[in-house]
């Protein structure tokens, strides 16, 4: 039978493994060009960060009342254990574990155990890569346009209707591909300033953002509509190359989340048009938002605060992300505005055909 106190160190040093996956996990999803292996990236951070705060709490139940780890350690500092290395020592704490005297601490491994079973095929690279990258490579499957839909640089181009309405969320959905990219990567970087719930909440933030783009994906994969037809772009990413990820992270707080009054009016338009799919689609991702909204304001000013700076300076932080964006729209080109209205609507094209 294993100690209390042992127990606890063995925890302490789960949380620090797990943790160290759930960033590479994060930083590994932009350097990844496929956009379902992105996704499971995107799941192995979000479970490994739920393994890791499981670990933590009950460590601070087994210590009552101290509710520190032994150290925090530098997160950039760990490389990811292998899959196959950390199910074994999982299962060697199994066995020296008493069910009467620790079972909470046993459902939390073989939880972490099936996780890692069902995604041990996705789990990042022990090598690397560990720095985010400015511009990540695109999935070549589809039709690279920096900026994905004409109405974000050809004024007057409608945001559309009907069919073409359905279209267009889909393709705002299957572009929530920089979000979830911004995600993982600040996941990773902002983690030794912010500290462990950071890593929490971003490992939430990063799945779901995944789970936007799937939805979009879903629904052009169910319309029949050809990838190499369907745009594809991360301009707001783009933005923010060479910045500090303090703008990322106004990036994703804010440009994500600021189409959230709309979600409810366009869910009830998907009901009108019979689209249930996408109408379900659009009320989940309206409550993921209201939760990102909340994460994007209390790590905004978190992180301002922690850096010594005034926390409700964040309005500040938002204008800069605002002039990032207005500066790589500037950038859009007349051959780029002429391909991507031509892109657009050829694809709507096909989707009435
Ligand atoms: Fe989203
Ligand atoms: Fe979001």
């Amino acid at each position: 039978m294993r100690a209390r106190v042992d127990t606890a160190q063995e925890l302490t040093r789960f949380h620090y493994l797990t943790r160290a996956v759930a960033l590479a996990a994060g930083v590994q999803i932009a350097h990844t060009p496929t956009l379902e292996e992105k996704a499971e990236l995107a799941r192995v951070a979000w479970e490994q960060a739920l393994a890791a705060d499981a670990f933590r709490e009950r460590v601070f139940e087994l210590r009552y009342p101290v509710r520190v780890l032994e150290a925090w350690r530098d997160p950039g500092a760990e490389t990811p254990i292998a899959a196959g290395e950390l199910e074994h020592r999982y299962r060697e704490f199994l066995a020296a574990t008493d069910a009467l005297d620790d079972g909470p601490t046993e459902r939390i491994v073989r939880q972490a155990i099936a996780d890692l079973h069902e995604r041990s095929g996705a789990w990042p690279d022990p090598r690397g890569p560990f720095a985010v990258p400015d511009f990540p490579p695109k999935d070549e499957r589809y039709a690279h346009h920096a900026f994905y839909w004409p109405d974000t640089i050809v004024a007057g181009y409608p945001y559309g209707e009907g069919r073409a309405l359905q279209i267009r969320a889909a393709v705002s959905h299957l572009n929530e591909v920089w979000a979830v990219d911004t995600a993982g990567a600040i996941l990773y970087a902002l983690a030794a300033e912010l500290g462990w719930e950071w890593v929490r909440d971003a490992g939430r933030w990063t799945y779901d953002e995944a789970r936007h783009m799937l939805m979009g994906k879903r629904r052009l994969d169910a319309w029949g509509l050809p990838p190499a037809a369907t745009p594809l772009g991360g301009y707001i990413y783009e933005a923010c190359a060479g910045q500090d990820p303090l703008y990322r992270l106004g990036m994703l707080g804010y440009f994500e989340t600021k189409n959230i009054g709309r979600k409810k009016e366009r869910a009830q338009a998907f009901r009108e048009l019979g689209d249930t799919t996408s109408e379900t689609d659009m009320e989940f991702d309206w409550a993921d938002e209201t939760l990102h909204a909340e994460y994007g304001r209390r790590w905004l000013k978190e992180l301002l605060a922690r850096r010594g700076e005034d926390p409700e300076g964040w309005p500040e932080v938002l204008e800069r992300c605002e002039q990032l964006v207005a500066a790589r729209l500037a950038e859009a080109t007349d051959v780029e505005r002429e391909a991507i209205v031509t892109r657009a609507d050829n694809l709507l094209q096909l989707a009435s055909s």
